[in-house]
């Protein structure tokens, strides 16, 4: 598979259907802020905060290890890809294998935000 290098701004470009990708994690996960978390954590905010740190809510050793480090868009969009590489150790285990649904992903939880986080620069 040829997979497409990250790139924050093609992504933003290239993102067509951000609400229709995203039905695919409501499943587990509340996007409104204030909302529940599920059998995944409330993601309202998730760009730019750190791994693991919804308050209330049981993450896997693997993701609280991680809890010094940002969700930045590179780091979102490779844990999409492939959770289990990405965390070894995760709960969460669905993989987005293609670059253009995660790129619709990415442009919708860029919107979860009171103060959404720019796409990095090319
Ligand atoms: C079957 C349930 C399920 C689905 C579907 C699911 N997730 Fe998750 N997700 C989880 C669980 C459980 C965790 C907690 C992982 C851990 O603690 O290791 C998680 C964690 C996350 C995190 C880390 C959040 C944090 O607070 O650190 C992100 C980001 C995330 N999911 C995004 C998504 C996106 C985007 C989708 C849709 C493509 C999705 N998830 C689909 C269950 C799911």
């Amino acid at each position: 598979m040829a997979a497409l290098k990250f790139n924050a701004p093609v992504y933003a470009a290239n993102s067509r259907k951000p609400t229709a990708a995203a039905k695919a994690c409501a499943a587990c996960h509340d996007f409104n802020k204030g909302g529940p978390n599920k059998t995944g954590p409330n993601l309202f905010g998730v760009v730019g905060r750190n791994h693991g740190s919804v308050a209330g809510f049981a993450y896997s050793e693997a993701m609280a290890g991680k809890s010094a480090e940002p969700w930045t868009y590179e780091a979102l969009d490779a844990f999409l890809a492939n959770p289990k590489a990405a965390v070894p150790g995760t709960k969460m285990v669905l993989a987005t294998k293609k670059a253009e649904t995660r790129a619709d992903i990415l442009a919708y939880l860029a919107k979860l935000a009171d103060a959404p986080v720019p796409f990095p620069a090319p």
